[in-house]
């Protein structure tokens, strides 16, 4: 059977288009609260934010209720996806910590833990998370590697972030299934990939990462993360939610595996990058797209 694919350009804050407990697996990855890049897109969201970033070199309260606001506009896509995922439904969220000098101050943003907080507190049960070493991270300084802080001398150097987070969340209890369930073993994995995938860390030496000018300007997923993530908790012929599509990589890669999906962008410049993506894709497996905008 074809699989659907529905891509919306929307604010997935709210998401009337998904009833509740129709999804089994989001899979995403959010604008990085305090990361450069996305400091743009947080200000013009909410225009609180906005006005707070105005002055955020004046004092470190402006600075924490910044970076508070950042994770509740977050929170609400988080607290959507709890509603729509089914009972035992799995939500994956790719994230990296931000450091920044603000006020002369060098400090550590860790979005990890205070996602990890927020959902929680929204229901979800936390998981052991995933640690995804990316090459790419280390500042370079004249072609070389380099280090923050004070060269060679103690104590006043940082350690440099090589490390995203794929956090790792359960709504209510395990999903059951009927034994011998034929689509769960058709969807199995192999020992290697078992114990690849099931690893804490992920370094992805050797799998292939290229990704064009336009995909690393919305910091795109290497399509190894997404296939993982879908092999890992997904069946066959289920559907995966991503709230934050950007260039479209989570549809793709439901696609290519035979599962649904639905996701959300609110950037219509992506529109482009993704249905060529879907549209590819689609000539090795029959599936139907679906391309609409909601105006709200
Ligand atoms: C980190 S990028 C996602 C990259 C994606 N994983 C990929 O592989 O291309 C985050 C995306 O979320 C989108 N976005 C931010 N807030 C949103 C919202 N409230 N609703 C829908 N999309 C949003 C941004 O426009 C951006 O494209």
């Amino acid at each position: 059977m074809p699989t659907q694919h529905t891509v919306i350009f929307a604010n997935s804050q709210y998401m009337p288009e998904i009833k509740d407990g129709s999804i089994q697996l989001m899979v995403t990855s959010p604008p990085y609260p305090m990361i450069a890049m996305w400091d743009e897109l947080f200000c013009k969201a909410d225009p609180k934010i906005g006005q707070l970033w105005e002055n955020i070199e004046t004092n470190e309260v402006i600075v924490r209720q910044t970076y508070d606001l950042m994770h509740k506009y977050l929170a609400k896509v988080w607290t959507e996806t709890h509603r729509v995922l089914c009972d035992g439904g799995i939500a994956a969220i790719n994230i990296g910590d931000a450091t920044r000098t603000i006020n002369k101050k060098f400090q550590l943003f860790p979005n990890h833990s205070r996602i990890t907080e927020v959902c929680e507190q929204i229901g979800f049960t936390a998981l052991p998370y995933v640690l995804w070493k990316k090459p790419t991270n280390r500042p370079k300084y004249k072609g070389k590697g380099a280090f923050l802080g004070s060269g060679f001398l103690p104590p006043n150097a940082y350690v440099t972030l090589d490390c995203e987070f794929i956090l790792l969340f359960r709504k209510g209890k395990l999903r059951k299934f009927k034994p011998h369930d034929p689509d769960r073993y058709e969807s199995c994995f192999t020992k290697t990939q078992r114990d690849v995938w099931f690893s804490q860390i992920w370094d992805f030496k050797g799998a292939r990462q290229t990704i064009s000018e336009l995909e690393r300007r919305t910091a795109a997923y290497p399509d190894e993360v997404a296939q993982r993530l879908i092999r890992m908790f997904s069946i066959k012929g289920e559907t995966v939610l991503d709230p934050f599509l950007g260039s479209g990589t989570t549809a793709k890669i439901a696609l290519l595996n035979d599962r649904n999906s639905i996701s959300y962008e609110a950037d219509l410049n992506m529109q482009q990058i993704i249905t060529d993506k879907l549209e590819k894709a689609k000539t090795n497996k029959p599936s139907n797209i679906t391309i609409t905008k909601r105006l709200q």
